[in-house]
C-alpha cells in the first residue's frame, strides 16, 4: 500500500533525524550525502505541497543536530546558517532571478568559492587573539572545541597585520587534505588503526575527540570562508574584500575563490573547478555562490535555515552505494595478492565505476564485506575508487564471510601471508605469468645474471608477443625473435623507423642481447639463486645458501627447516625458500633453465660444519612445533631412534621419555596434521642426504683463504671489485667493509684512498691487481 504523505513525511522526518545524529554526533553515518539529500528534497517537496505536514521541528527547518554535549556548549552569537543546495543549472539560473527581482538590479556580482568537504567551526578573536573556537552544532548551539582547533596549525593564535574588531569571529572549514588521509589510512590499515572512511569523518571525527592530544596526531588544515559576529569596529563592503582582509590577518583562504558576473559566470566557475576537482589536494563537493554586497544580503535576508543570498551548487557525489557482486583478487607485479570489489555500476563524482579496491585482507576482514553486501563506494581524485563501509542493514541473508583463495587464481600456486604482514602473496615467483616481467628484469639485473641491454619495456614486449612466458625462454630467444618484437613493437607504438640506420641500430642491439644472454649461462650458485627472485632472498642470503649447501641440486631438494641451519636464516626467510621451492611451476622452469645451458660452475660439498647439526633434536626445534623447546626436543631425541619411530610413538611413550603432558599433548596434536607428519619425515631423510654429501674428513680441504679477511679498495682494471671479492670467497676469505688489525690483507685497485692509508699504517699486507691475478691463476 502506498502511504499518506502524513505517513511518508513522518517517515522521511525519522530516517533524515537519524541519518544527522550519526553524522553530527557519531561521525558514522550510514548513508551517503546524495542519498541525503535526496530525503531532504523529498521531505521539502512533500512540505511544500501540504504545508500542514511542516512542523516547527520539522528538519527542514533546522541545520544539523543537537551537539552530543561531550564538550561545553556554545551559544553562537550570530546562528551558524546552512546554504541552499542545486544540482541543476536551471536552479542556478532560479537563484539569480529571484535576487535581480528582489533587489531590481540588472547586475549582480558573486564571490564564488569551492565548497570544501569538511565541517564548519566559527574561531572567535578578541582584541586579536584567539580566544574560542565552536563546532556549528544545530547552528545556534555549538561545541567548544578550542583545545583542539589549538592544534591545527594554520589557524593563528594572533591575528596579523592591524586594523580588526575587537571581536571578531571568524567562520570556515576544517578539513584534512587527500594526501593526509591517504597516508593516515595506509598507516593504520598496516598497524590495525582506526581506517577514515573519508577525509570529512576524518576531520570531524579528530575535532570531536575529548583528547587534544589524540586529535594533534591527526593531519588538519582550515580554510576561511567568512564571518560571524563583528564588533568594535567595521569590515569592508563586500565579501571579496572581506576575504582578503581575513588574509591579510593570516587564515588560509582558498585560492580558487573568484568574482564572478551574472549566473553565466556562475556556471562557468562550476565548470571550471569542475574540471580541476579531481586534481586538488581537498574534497569538494561543489561551489558556494554568494552575493558580493553586503547591503545586498542584508536586504535579501534568510528563508528558514539558509541565506537567500548564497547558494551550494553541487558536484557530483564522490560516495555511492552500490551492491558487491563479487570479490575477486589482483596478482600484481611483484606477486602481491589483494582483493578487490566487483559491483554493480555507479556514478561516483561523474564516472561510472564498476570495481573498487579492497586494499588487502585486514582491510576486507574490518569492513567484513561479503557477496551481495551494499556497499559505499568512494572515488576522489586519482585515487582509486575503494570501499569504504558497509551498509549493514541491507545485508542478503546467508551472505559469507569472505575468504582469501589458498591458490594464485593466475597461475595456481599457493598464495601464502607473511607473519605479521598485511600482504598476501603468490608463492609462483618464476611461473606466475602476473610476476612475469618482473621476474625477468630481476633475473638479468647486474647482480643476478647480469644480462646487458634487456630493458624493461623489451620485456613488457617479448612478453605481450608470447616470446617470454618464463625465464627460461630467454635461452630459446633467437636474434630473429628479438627483432620481430623490435619491429611489432614499433609498429604497436607507430613509430617505424625506416631508415636503413635505425635498422642496423636495432640488429647490433639484438646481436649483442643475444650474446649476453649466452655469457649468462655460465654462472655461480649464489648469482642464480638470487636471480630466482625468491622473496626475502637477497644477495647476502643467496650467498649464505650457496656457501653452505654448495649445490643446487641440494638446495631445491631441501625442505624449509633446513634452511634454518644456515646462520641469519630465521623461520620466515626459510618458509618463503621452501615455498617458493614446494611450487611445481618453480622447479619445472629451473629444470628447463638448466636443459637450455645455464651452468653452474662453483658446485661442492655442502659446509662441513653443517654436520654438527644434522639430528633429531634440530629439527624438532627448527620444525617449531608449539610447546617444543630446545630441552623437550633433546630428551625426544634421546628417547626415540629417529624421526619415524617417533611418529609411531604413542602419547604415553612420549610422556614416559620425560615430555610434561602440555608439550606432549601438543606435540601429538601438531604430528596429527599429515601435512605436518611428512614435513617431518622429508626434513629427517633430507638431512640424511645431506650427511652423505658432507666430504669425509680426511678429504677436507679448507679453501687456502679459510680463516682469512680482505678488503677490497680502489678500481680494478681487468675486472669488477664484485668479481673480485666473490673469487676470493669462493677460496675461503671473509670480505670486509674496513680495514682493522685483523685484516689479513688488503687489495688495492687504481686510485684507492683512506683504505690504503689505513692498511700501510696498521702494516696490513697490500696485494696490488698483478698480485691478485697472480694469486687466482695458481689456484684454477
Ligand atoms: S558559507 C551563511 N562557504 O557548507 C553561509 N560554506 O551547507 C554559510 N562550506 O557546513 C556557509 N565551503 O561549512 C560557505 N566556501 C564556503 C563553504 C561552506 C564549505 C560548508 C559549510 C557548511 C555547509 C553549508
Amino acid at each position: 500500500m502506498t502511504p499518506t504523505p502524513a505517513e511518508r513525511a513522518a517517515a522521511l522526518r525519522h530516517r533524515i533525524d537519524d541519518a544527522n545524529r550519526r553524522y553530527h554526533e557519531l561521525d558514522a553515518p550510514d548513508i551517503t550525502d546524495a542519498e541525503y539529500d535526496a530525503l531532504v528534497r523529498e521531505l521539502e517537496a512533500l512540505e511544500a505541497e501540504h504545508p500542514q505536514l511542516a512542523g516547527p521541528d520539522s528538519p527542514t527547518r533546522r541545520v544539523g543536530a543537537v551537539p552530543a554535549g561531550r564538550f561545553p556548549p556554545v551559544v553562537h552569537a550570530v546562528p551558524m546558517l546552512s546554504l541552499g543546495n542545486a544540482f541543476e543549472d536551471s536552479e542556478v539560473g532560479d537563484f539569480v532571478r529571484r535576487i535581480r527581482e528582489r533587489l531590481d538590479r540588472d547586475e549582480l556580482v558573486f564571490s564564488a568559492e569551492p565548497k570544501l568537504d569538511g565541517l564548519a567551526i566559527s574561531l572567535r578573536y578578541e582584541h586579536g587573539v584567539f580566544v574560542q573556537g565552536a563546532t556549528r552544532g544545530d547552528g545556534a548551539t555549538g561545541e567548544d572545541v578550542t583545545a583542539n582547533l589549538r592544534t591545527i596549525a594554520v589557524i593563528p593564535p594572533k591575528l596579523a597585520g592591524s586594523g580588526w574588531p575587537d571581536v571578531l569571529e571568524v567562520r570556515g572549514e576544517v578539513y584534512m587534505a587527500r594526501a593526509d588521509f591517504e597516508r593516515w589510512n595506509e598507516h593504520a590499515r598496516l598497524h590495525g588503526g582506526k581506517v577514515l572512511a573519508n577525509p570529512r569523518n576524518g576531520a570531524a571525527g579528530s575535532l570531536r575527540q575529548l583528547d587534544p592530544k589524540v586529535s594533534a596526531q591527526r593531519p588538519l588544515s582550515f580554510y576561511a570562508y567568512g564571518v560571524g559576529m563583528v564588533e568594535g569596529g567595521a569590515l569592508p563592503a563586500t565579501h571579496s574584500a572581506t576575504l582578503a582582509k581575513l588574509r591579510d590577518w593570516g587564515f588560509p583562504v582558498s585560492d580558487l575563490a573568484a568574482v564572478v558576473h551574472g549566473s553565466d559566470g556562475l556556471l562557468d566557475y562550476y565548470r571550471r573547478i569542475g574540471e580541476a576537482r579531481d586534481g586538488l589536494p581537498f574534497d569538494i563537493d561543489g561551489v558556494v555562490y554568494k552575493l558580493d554586497d553586503h547591503a545586498g544580503q542584508r536586504e535579501m535576508g534568510f528563508v528558514s535555515r539558509a541565506p537567500r543570498w548564497a547558494l551550494a551548487h553541487k558536484f557530483p557525489a564522490q560516495e555511492q552505494t552500490t551492491v558487491v557482486e563479487s570479490i575477486e583478487v589482483n596478482v600484481g607485479r611483484t606477486g602481491a595478492v589483494t582483493p578487490w570489489a566487483l559491483m554493480q555500476p555507479v556514478q561516483v563524482g561523474g564516472v561510472t565505476v564498476s570495481r573498487a579496491t579492497l586494499h588487502n585482507a585486514d582491510h576486507v576482514a574490518r569492513l567484513d564485506v561479503r557477496n551481495g553486501d551494499t556497499v559505499v563506494v568512494r572515488r576522489a581524485g586519482d585515487v582509486i575508487p575503494e570501499v569504504v563501509q558497509v551498509v549493514a542493514d541491507r545485508r542478503p541473508p546467508g551472505a559469507q564471510p569472505w575468504a582469501m583463495p589458498m591458490a594464485c587464481p593466475v597461475c595456481g600456486a599457493e598464495v601464502v601471508r607473511e607473519e605479521g604482514a598485511a600482504v598476501w602473496r603468490c608463492s609462483g615467483e618464476l611461473s606466475c605469468p602476473a610476476q612475469l616481467v618482473q621476474t625477468v628484469f630481476h633475473f638479468a639485473s647486474r647482480r643476478a645474471m647480469d644480462i646487458d641491454g634487456l630493458g624493461e619495456r623489451y620485456i613488457e614486449s617479448l612478453a605481450e608477443f608470447g616470446q617470454l612466458r618464463s625465464v627460461a625462454d630467454l635461452y630459446r630467444l633467437t636474434l630473429d625473435d628479438l627483432l620481430e618484437m623490435k619491429r611489432r613493437a614499433d609498429e604497436r607504438d607507430g613509430t617505424t623507423p625506416e631508415t636503413v640506420k635505425a635498422g642496423k641500430v636495432a640488429t647490433r642491439w639484438a646481436e649483442n642481447l643475444v650474446e649476453a644472454i649466452d655469457r649468462s649461462r655460465d654462472t655461480t650458485l649464489a648469482r642464480f639463486l638470487y636471480a630466482l627472485g625468491i622473496e626475502h632472498v637477497g644477495e647476502s642470503t643467496a650467498k649464505a645458501l650457496a656457501q653452505w649447501f654448495g649445490d643446487l641440486e641440494v638446495v631445491r631438494r631441501l625442505p624449509w627447516p633446513l634452511f634454518k641451519r644456515v646462520p641469519d636464516i630465521g623461520g620466515e626467510v626459510a618458509r618463503a625458500i621452501g615455498h617458493f621451492l614446494d611450487q611445481p611451476g618453480n622447479q619445472q622452469v629451473i629444470d628447463q633453465l638448466l636443459e637450455r645451458g645455464v651452468r653452474i660452475g662453483d658446485t661442492r660439498a655442502p659446509n662441513p660444519k653443517l654436520g654438527q647439526d644434522l639430528d633429531l633434536a634440530t629439527l624438532l626445534v627448527d620444525l617449531e612445533i608449539p610447546k617444543v623447546t630446545a630441552i623437550r626436543a633433546a630428551q625426544l631425541a634421546s628417547a626415540f631412534a629417529d624421526a619415524q619411530a617417533l611418529l609411531d610413538a604413542p602419547v604415553h611413550n612420549l610422556v614416559t621419555a620425560g615430555l610434561p603432558g602440555e608439550s606432549a599433548n601438543a606435540l601429538v596434536a601438531w604430528l596429527e596434521d599429515e601435512a605436518h607428519a611428512s614435513l617431518l619425515l622429508r626434513s629427517a631423510q633430507a638431512q640424511a642426504a645431506l650427511r652423505a654429501r658432507l666430504p669425509a674428513r680426511s678429504e677436507r680441504v679448507a679453501g687456502p683463504l679459510e680463516g682469512k679477511t680482505v678488503v677490497l679498495t680502489g678500481t680494478l682494471s681487468t675486472m669488477a671489485r664484485d668479481e673480485a671479492k666473490e673469487r676470493l670467497e669462493a677460496l675461503g676469505a671473509k670480505a670486509a667493509g674496513s680495514v682493522s688489525k685483523k685484516t689479513s690483507f688488503v687489495v688495492a685497485g687504481e686510485a684507492a684512498g683512506s683504505k690504503l692509508a689505513k692498511a700501510e699504517e696498521l702494516g696490513v699486507e697490500v696485494w696490488d691487481e698483478a698480485r691478485l691475478l697472480a694469486f687466482l691463476e695458481q689456484q684454477r
